[in-house]
């Protein structure tokens, strides 16, 4: 059965109370929707070299990856703030290598959101060496 957004906002809040965040407090979660309606959470996973943390939307996509799915039809990622936060570029560009087009819910943890398309959060992801002459 598939789940509503509501559910899926739940969900996510559920994996950001797993964030691993001592550094900044911020406790950010992600659950994303397979196409075979497998769902995979993720949280923030921080490290004392700062540069070694992880986002929970990417650690979402690994799992999913990881567990042998790879088509996505929609996340929601939530977080602790007035405004929903937006994901950063990294994890744009991670979602965009399977999903161009995936579904964005973003909410906070009142359960306020607003929904996108990666397409318009990220119209031109990196193409790499796919056009090479
Ligand atoms: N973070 C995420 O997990 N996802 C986002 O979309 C924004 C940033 C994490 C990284 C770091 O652990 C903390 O939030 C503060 O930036």
């Amino acid at each position: 059965m598939q789940l509503t957004d509501n559910e899926l906002i739940t969900q996510a809040i559920a994996a950001a109370s797993q964030a691993y965040a001592p550094y900044s407090k911020f406790y950010v979660g992600a659950l994303l929707v397979g196409a075979d309606g497998r769902t995979f959470a993720g949280c923030n996973v921080e490290n004392i070299s700062y540069g070694l943390t992880i986002c929970a939307e990417r650690n979402a996509v690994f799992a999913a990856v990881a567990a042998g799915c790879r088509e996505f039809v929609k996340i929601a990622i939530v977080a602790d703030t007035d405004v929903p936060a937006s994901p950063c570029g990294a994890c744009r560009q991670v979602m965009a290598e399977f999903n161009p087009d995936l579904e964005i819910i973003l909410a906070n943890f009142r359960g306020q959101s607003k929904t996108y398309r990666l397409s318009e959060l990220l119209p031109r992801p990196s193409t790499g060496i796919l056009n090479r002459a």
